[in-house]
């Protein structure tokens, strides 16, 4: 039986508008805030998919699109408002259907599917997670304020976190250490690390960003085009740092200027402030860690090479191997003396002669409501070697984290956790001695707490397994609120002057060396303290249990494997729907382990020295017969069992020569073996349906074949709007804004021949794109709709006969299938298309693909996609973005592409554009049917009737098949799916006339 989610009426559009409200300006669900998980997926679409995936096709869309997503629209069919904060209100009937329903998530993350299955009343749910410390997260998401809620607990569970949260920073502000190591008046301590100077001698900081301020009202950074120059605006605070007479030195211009409003221009690439027509400088980075420089502030020399036989610096690379970077060889030998240190090996003297420490620069103090900053003082620094003499009084604690990064960790993982290379080789070395003083002390107190909160319920009366479940639950809430302070108050943070100050170690999704970090005192109010943290985890429960107070599911948690699935044993479900990793896209279980040490510690009891169990112990602790061991970390024992295509894991754990391709096979392997227990798990009539983000079309290739192979057959499919842009492209990686959902059915069967099996799914695609155009799909969506028609009839055999490597079929076959169907439909749906007659060149084919898909943007005057859809479109073609940018189809911009085309119908914009794609028109050579097309419609737009016909007569016999796919291109553009303010419509409407010679204009466009 089909589904509305697999009916062209389920309404795209709207769901991912709300979704994009949900990424945008402050529209994050609330319990989002409470800690940070990679790649959660917008509770909208998570909802949307789940009831549309329950319910039949033919619904009434506006009560779905009302009552179930939430979503308000205005009368240009636009979402107002943020739909995911509202409890959806299904018709009873619908509820009753939901209600009957079992749902699973193998790959659960941070819980957006389950938690939205549970809101919609499913009947039960069942979450599946590898790693422990999702699993707690999912618990405290999930399951906790679903308990309290049930007991009619769940104020006191949110008054409970507030208390005990209050204890916990009471006894931490009343702590002799934290009172003599931190000054009562600073909220924010901004450091770095500092070198010797192997010129002068003396310690030069490396200053990553000499900004402390840059606020103003509306868009934070600069626009590419502003980059160049900078236009006026108005700044509510502006400051930064500056170096005077050998130190820091504090330029505050609000206090300046005595004033909140301060119109200037501001340029920070190039590092100026303009005022009232006075330009200050302020300085550029004095490292750049890519490039391998350095400058001393003192003497201003470069810091480059240092020989490791010799130990003498040189600035030119000397050739040899045994060199590194001046700046990296003197990290890692703090990190190294920092242990011999605490070791006892060395005393603090010799630790504090390193070429390398870390220093204070400047601190923040909040004054009547404002920031005020200073420069650090000699004093502000000694106090954290004081912190350290502390950590070593205490060293061998179990609760400092001293266990291991992964070996591997700079090698294979597209560079996600990058600071072993540094010596940052164990956890504690993440944070600088008073931070991680006061995260150990958090930890003692959190665990003290959850202590005396047990001891308190008991003595009220609470039979002792209420009690013990209860301090389970409040400190795992306060455990959150330590991991959050501590993700803002490592030394891998960064500045971030346009907003909020801080930036968090986790702001980039993965973990490198920054220069400039912060320090929140944590008994602060201020942005990352502990105390903010807890207030951010509170505002979550109250969401949560908002969301979850009268919901009827039976929720289960499982810490399992998705390639197995033990823990399900027989069960099965109507519904699965997930979103497994994205191939090699975020390392989850190293990244992770940033959170698991102090989890674990905040969440277990310690005796003779050691952890020990105490709550949620089958997150931390593996049972061996009657006893247990602690798992060290996650790395060392999930690893291999992550779902993640990831070369140095793979040399790690499996020998050194593992190559590229073996640990692509074992990635396929796993993913393979997922799909099966997936399938396993899933009734025969039930649906599975997957998110998948990834814009390598080999990914979708792995996905596809691995559902294939596992027995299902793809029904229907997607774009999702999910992942934030700017999480994911603020170190340069592609956008991957679009997720695509694809709907799974179980069951394949016979087997035939390609060429049977590529007429259907031509037929297929083209009669799927013409009932999505008919429903008034666009765009991307589109496109995807029609490559779902075309998967649908492949997925559908069991095997084709004579088609081996799946995997290159799909790629080679099936998508060009999609594109060809797709263009068929389009020729057809705006009328000038004969039967049979289609584009056929994969440049052609591509650019009126992205001419009928794409937008027509007005500010660009034109075309621009981002690399996402460049190859969501290119799969069809067989054409990735270097083969279009060498046939001059794409011109790359930076961050973007722009699609060669005419931007006007005026002879200078014509010549601009045969320039860009490089073609002369008086001696014309043809790689496109593209080609043929601007030539003709530059000779129709600067010629008369007689000369173009002459032109397109030579054209013609040089090329005619090109020249003939020319017009046929014409003949779409010039029909309704091109809007009229393209003004190749017109252009090509003039060709159309000026060939026909005889005929008129409703001629062609009636497709004579
Ligand atoms: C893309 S994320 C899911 C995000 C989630 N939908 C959300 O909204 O938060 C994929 C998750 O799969 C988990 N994972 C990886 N390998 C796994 C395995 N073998 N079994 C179960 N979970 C796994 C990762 O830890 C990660 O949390």
């Amino acid at each position: 039986m089909s589904s509305f989610l697999e009916s062209p009426k389920f309404p795209v559009d709207i769901v991912n508008q709300a979704a994009e409200k949900e990424k945008k300006g402050g529209g994050h669900p609330k319990h989002w805030e409470m800690i940070f998980w990679w790649t959660r997926k917008p509770l909208a679409s998570a909802r949307a998919v789940l009831a549309a995936a329950a319910l039949p096709p033919d619904i009434d869309v506006h009560t779905f699109v009302a009552q179930v997503l939430k979503a308000k629209e205005n009368l240009k069919g636009q979402v107002e408002n943020v739909p995911h904060r509202e409890n959806p209100t299904p018709p009873p009937e619908w509820r009753e259907r939901f209600a009957k329903m079992k749902v699973l998530d193998p790959f659960t993350g941070f819980g957006s599917i389950p938690l939205e299955a549970m809101r919609l009343g499913f009947g039960e749910v069942v979450a599946v997670e590898l790693l422990p410390t999702a699993y707690v997260f999912l618990k405290a998401v999930l399951e906790y304020p679903k308990w309290a809620a049930e007991r009619g607990l769940a104020d006191q569970l949110v008054r409970d976190v507030e208390k005990w949260g209050k204890w916990v920073t009471e006894q931490l502000a009343s702590d002799p250490d934290i009172r003599e190591l931190y000054d009562p008046d600073v909220a924010v301590y901004i450091g770095t690390w500092e070198v010797k100077c192997p010129h002068c001698g003396k310690y030069t900081p490396l200053i990553g960003n000499w900004w402390l301020a840059r606020v103003s009202k509306g868009s934070s950074e600069e626009t590419e085009e502003e980059e160049e120059g900078a236009k006026k605006k108005i700044f509510s605070r502006l400051a930064w740092m500056d170096w005077e007479n050998g130190a820091i030195k504090i330029v505050n211009l609000n206090k300046e200027l005595q004033t909140s409003k301060i119109e200037a221009k501001v340029n920070s690439k190039q590092g100026y402030v303009e005022v009232n027509g006075t330009k200050r400088t302020v300085r550029k980075p004095n490292i750049d860690a890519k490039h391998k420089k350095a400058t001393c502030l003192h003497c201003g020399n470069q810091i480059r090479y240092i020989s490791l036989k010799t130990g003498k610096h040189t600035i030119e690379k000397p050739k040899g191997k045994e060199t590194e970077w001046y700046v990296k060889h003197a990290l890692k030998q703090w990190n190294q003396l920092l242990e011999d240190y605490l070791n006892g090996k060395i005393d603090l003297e010799k630790l504090l002669q390193s070429p390398a420490r870390p220093t204070l620069l400047a601190r923040v103090k909040i004054k009547e409501g404002d920031l005020e900053y200073e420069p650090a003082t000699n004093q502000d620094t000694e106090k954290l070697w004081k912190a350290l003499e502390k950590i070593r009084k205490i060293w061998g604690d179990p609760d400092i984290p001293t266990e291991p990064l992964p070996p591997y960790g700079s090698r294979g993982m597209g560079g996600d956790l990058k600071t072993i290379v540094w010596g940052l080789d164990k956890w504690y070395k993440h944070f600088n001695p008073r931070q991680l003083l006061t995260l150990v002390k958090l930890v003692k107190l959190v665990r003290e707490a959850g202590k005396k909160i047990e001891e308190e319920k008991l003595r009220e009366g609470w039979s002792k397994e209420n009690a013990y479940n209860y301090a389970e639950k409040i400190t795992t809430y306060l455990a959150l609120a330590v991991l959050k302070q501590a993700n803002y108050n490592s030394i891998l943070t960064s500045t971030e002057p346009t907003q909020k100050l801080i930036r968090e170690t986790l702001a980039f999704r993965g973990i490198a060396i920054t220069w400039n970090w912060m320090e929140v005192v944590p008994i602060s109010n201020f942005l990352g303290s502990f105390t903010k943290s807890l207030k951010s985890v509170q505002k979550g429960i109250d969401t949560l249990i908002d969301i979850l107070n009268n919901v009827g599911t039976s929720i289960k948690i499982d810490l399992d494997d998705a390639t197995f699935l033990t823990k399900l044993r027989e069960e099965v479900f109507d519904l699965i729907v997930t979103d497994p990793p994205y191939r090699d896209d975020v390392p989850y279980v190293e990244l992770s382990d940033f959170y698991y040490v102090w989890l674990k510690r905040a969440l277990s009891d310690t005796n003779n020295g050691k952890l020990a169990p105490r709550f949620l112990s089958e997150a931390f602790f593996k049972p061996i017969g009657a006893t247990f061991r602690e798992i060290r970390t996650q790395w060392e024992e999930f690893a291999l069992r992550e779902v993640g295509f990831n070369v140095g894991r793979l040399k790690y754990f499996k020998g050194a020569l593992a190559s590229k391709d073996e640990a692509r096979s074992y990635f396929i392997d796993l993913l393979s073996r997922s799909f099966l227990s997936i399938r396993r798990a899933l009734k025969d009539d039930g649906m599975l349906v997957t998110y998948y983000t990834h814009t390598d079309p080999e990914a979708w290739e792995e996905l596809i074949s691995a559902g294939w192979k596992a027995g299902f057959r793809v029904s229907a499919a997607f774009p999702a709007s999910t992942e934030s842009v700017q999480r994911v492209t603020a170190r340069g990686k592609a956008a991957l804004d679009t997720s695509i959902v694809v709907v799974w059915r179980p069951g394949v069967k016979g087997e035939a021949l390609w060429d049977e099996v590529y007429r259907d799914a031509l037929v297929a695609a083209e009669a799927r794109a013409l009932e999505l155009l008919r429903a008034g799909r666009s765009g991307v969506d589109l496109f995807v709709g029609t490559l779902a028609a075309t998967l649908s009839v492949v997925t559908s055999r069991e095997k084709i006969v004579g088609i081996d490597d799946i995997g290159g079929f799909v790629k080679e076959r099936a998508y060009p299938a999609a594109a060809r169907g797709l263009a068929r439909a389009v020729s057809r749906f705006v009328g000038g298309g004969e039967a049979g007659e289609e584009v056929r060149d994969a440049g052609a084919l591509f650019y009126m693909l992205a001419k009928v898909l794409l937008p027509w943007n007005r500010r660009t005057r034109g075309r621009v996609m981002d690399r996402s859809t460049v190859h969501i479109i290119g799969f069809g073609t067989g054409l990735d973005n270097e083969d279009l940018a060498d046939i001059k189809i794409i011109k790359n911009m930076k961050k973007n592409f722009r699609l060669l085309e005419p931007r006007g119908e005026e002879r200078g914009e014509l010549v601009e554009l045969l320039h860009d794609r490089g073609l002369d028109p008086s001696r014309p050579v043809l790689r496109s049917a593209v080609d043929a097309l601007h030539l003709l419609e530059y000779y129709a737009a600067t010629l008369d009737i007689k000369g173009f016909r002459e032109q397109y007569e030579k054209l013609r016999s040089v090329n005619p098949v090109l020249v003939d796919e020319a017009l046929r291109l014409a003949r779409v553009f010039s029909g309704r799916l091109v809007p009229s303010v393209d003004p190749e419509k017109r252009l090509c409407e003039r060709v159309l006339w000026y060939v026909s010679g005889t005929g008129t204009l409703e001629g062609w466009l009636g497709g004579a």
